[in-house]
């Protein structure tokens, strides 16, 4: 009787997380036993988080309480401008079990830091706050996920689920056709005036950036947008701060028809002057035996950037294990940007490149500079969508010091400052100067290497 009990239990408990009832009934969920198919519970997220949270979602039934009406209508914009799980969670469908990297961080900061649902809801919506079981459950999922799809594999065990990651030494590249893809990416044929190659704006002695505000393209031209490093760019889910280009390759391709870029008109007059090379064509068909065209072309260049990845950086190796190569100041700086989410959106193997976000998230950041650019739109320019507005790809942080000056519009010209905003417009919080101070000195820890050798650059000063 007390058996069946027991039995009935477990099943009921399977039932809401979404486990088949055999696979619950051995022996409870300690880290070693869950599941593959360990599942957060529908219900669970549903009733008290998708109201705020997706799109798709009716506002809920206490939206009508008179009173409450107001707070709720700027919780559920709030809401959804801070996460917006509607592409990712459908009421209609189980909840995914791959979510992305960026969310899983941030679901876990708000769990780990008791902050959601708001508390000023959670007082008048009885029943709605998150219990101990299921915050357990929320990070346990979390640990689960990330174990599965996103962690590298190579940090220490009680480094395995830190929402940063050590960068892999290296991937999988077609080597030959790297090497045709080094060759172009320093080649100024690429561009019309044979002055500007993809190295001018992405150099290696500068961390894979230009150090410039904006970039110099052919004829002096100004862009208006900074140019973030192709180094590691391969981990990004997609291409520029607007996220245009869905890969490498795609990405590729942009460069040389941009006008201020690398300005030229088509593909043809691109290959013309590459065919003029008999050596380089023949070398080419080697490995692309049909000869050039936009596709082998950045198909070389995207190969290529699979091996501009800047391992062993001294963090890396703490992540590894090698708990003295830090030191206090260090790490209390990794402390901090944690408990600033800082690392809820720099997140992953890149510390970045995961995600979209806005720029004026908790505050008004355009306001406050003035001087509005073509390029402050965001994500917006290229989806359309009014939603969109002021979101940028979120950048990597690896190697950071080497790749000032910072933010999409290169106003920020040192990482305490840069720190600084982002602690006002997307963490909603003053940072404080010693705190700063501290962060900075971790950020410096993310500089590695390239093929062995310390990566190249000036770091900035402050
Ligand atoms: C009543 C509306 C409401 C409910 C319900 C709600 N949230 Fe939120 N959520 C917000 C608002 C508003 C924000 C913006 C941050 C803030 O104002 O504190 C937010 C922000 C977040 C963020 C982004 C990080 C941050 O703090 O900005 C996450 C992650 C999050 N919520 C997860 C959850 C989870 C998980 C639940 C369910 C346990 C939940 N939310 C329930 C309104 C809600
Ligand atoms: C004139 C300077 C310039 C040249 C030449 C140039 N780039 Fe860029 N690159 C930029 C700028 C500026 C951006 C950001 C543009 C944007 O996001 O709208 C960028 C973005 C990128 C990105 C995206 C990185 C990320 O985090 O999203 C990659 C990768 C890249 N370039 C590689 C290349 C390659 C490959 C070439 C040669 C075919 C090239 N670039 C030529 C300036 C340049
Ligand atoms: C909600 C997501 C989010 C949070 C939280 C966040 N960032 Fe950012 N971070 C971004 C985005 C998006 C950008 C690019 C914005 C732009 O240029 O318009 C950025 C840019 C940066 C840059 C400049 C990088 C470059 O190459 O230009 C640094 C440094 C940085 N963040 C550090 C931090 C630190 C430190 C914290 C915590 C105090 C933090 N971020 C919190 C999303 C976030």
């Amino acid at each position: 009787m007390r058996i069946n009990t027991i039995i009935f239990a477990a099943g009921l408990l399977a039932s809401v997380l979404g486990i088949p009832a055999g696979a619950a009934g051995a022996a409870g969920t300690p880290a070693e036993n869950t599941p593959r198919n360990f599942r957060l519970s529908q219900n669970l997220m549903y009733e008290k988080c998708m109201a705020c949270h997706t799109r798709s979602y009716n506002l809920p039934f206490y939206a009508n309480i008179p009173g409450i009406q107001d707070i709720i209508k700027k919780d559920y914009r709030d809401g959804l401008r801070a996460l917006d799980l509607s592409e990712e969670f459908s009421p209609a469908s189980p909840l995914p079990e791959k979510v992305n990297e960026s969310t899983l961080a941030k679901l876990e900061w708000v769990t780990l830091n008791y902050t959601m649902p708001p508390a000023k809801f959670a007082m008048v919506h009885w029943g709605s706050r998150l219990t101990e079981k299921e915050r357990k459950d929320i990070l346990e999922w979390v640990r689960i996920t990330r174990a599965r799809y996103y962690a590298t594999g190579t940090a220490s065990a009680d480094m395995a689920n830190e929402p940063l990651q050590p960068l892999p030494e290296s991937i999988p590249v077609n080597f030959p056709k790297a090497e045709l893809g080094k060759r172009l990416f320093e080649d100024k044929r690429l561009s019309a005036d044979d002055t500007v190659a993809c190295v001018t704006c992405h150099a290696h002695d500068k961390a894979g950036t230009d150090n410039l505000r904006f970039s110099k393209g052919i004829r002096e031209q100004l862009g208006n947008i900074n140019a973030p490093t192709a180094y590691n760019a391969v981990f990004h889910i997609r291409q520029f701060w607007d996220g245009r280009a869905a890969d490498l390759q795609e990405q590729a391709a942009g460069p040389p028809l941009n006008p201020v870029e690398m300005g030229y008109k088509d593909w043809e007059q691109i290959i013309a002057k590459l065919a003029d090379d008999k050596t380089f064509t023949s070398d080419f068909k080697a490995e692309y035996p049909d000869g050039w065209s936009q596709k082998s072309i950045t198909d070389a260049i995207a190969e290529y950037e699979k091996l501009l990845l800047t391992p062993n950086s001294r963090f890396d190796k703490w992540l590894q294990g090698k708990n003295y190569i830090l030191n206090n100041e260090e790490k209390a700086g990794y402390r901090r940007f944690k408990a600033y989410r800082c690392a809820s959106c720099h997140v992953g193997k890149a510390v970045g490149g995961q995600s979209f976000e806005y720029m004026d998230l908790k505050k008004n950041y355009f306001a406050d500079r003035g001087s509005p650019l073509e390029s402050d739109i965001g994500l917006k320019g290229f989806t359309k969508k009014d939603a969109d507005l002021h979101k940028f790809k979120v950048p990597s942080l690896r190697n950071v010091e080497l790749t000032w000056p910072y933010l999409h519009d290169g106003t920020a010209a040192t990482l305490a400052e840069t720190v600084r905003i982002m602690g006002v417009y997307l963490a909603g919080i003053e940072v404080p100067q010693k705190d700063r101070r501290l962060i900075v000195a971790f950020l410096r820890t993310l500089t590695g290497e390239h093929h062995g050798q310390p990566l190249g650059g000036k770091a900035v000063a402050n």
